[in-house]
């Protein structure tokens, strides 16, 4: 992984120092730390000369974004109406308990999953929904998933 600054320079000279290209710079900024760290956001904002605010602004604006560090593989288990129906607040629960997590977006202790609720993920006939590192899981339960990031750990763990 490029330092910080390196990778930060490379993505505002990719879209050319272009302040209209603000959201796109931020999704790469998003796609290559996992989330907006406040130093790179000022840095941003000084290096396009725009208020820091406007983007923290979208930062906060956009679900796609976050200020807060994700884990290595976030967890988005889906509360849409038809997977709350069948159990996805409950996966939820057990997953934060698995995680060993008090609250959503908080990064477990090994670094390797954060987990988030959504609304519907566009795949009601799935429900429950969850996924894992961006792959989905479809009829699934708080056992399947738990085996799911066990398995996930385990190949960590042998890199
Ligand atoms: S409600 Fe979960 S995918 Fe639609």
């Amino acid at each position: 992984m490029l330092t910080d600054e390196a990778k930060l320079n490379e993505i505002i000279e990719h879209w050319k120092r272009d302040s209209s290209y603000l959201i796109e710079m931020l999704q790469d900024v998003q796609a290559h730390y996992r989330y907006i760290p406040h130093p790179l956001a000022r840095r941003l904002a000084e290096e396009l000369d725009v208020p820091v605010n406007r983007i923290f602004h979208i930062a906060t604006f956009y679900k796609g974004f976050t200020l807060e560090p994700r884990g290595k593989f976030p967890i988005a288990v889906c509360t849409g109406t038809a997977c709350h129906v069948k159990g996805g607040t409950r996966i939820l629960e057990n997953i934060l308990r698995d995680l060993g997590v008090e609250r959503e977006g908080q990064v477990s202790a090994d670094g390797l999953f954060s987990v988030e609720s959504v609304r519907c993920v566009g795949c009601c006939g799935l429900a429950p929904v969850v996924t894992v590192g961006g792959d989905v899981y479809g009829q699934t339960s708080s056992v399947k998933i738990s085996r799911i990031l066990e398995r996930v750990r385990k190949a960590e763990q042998a890199h």
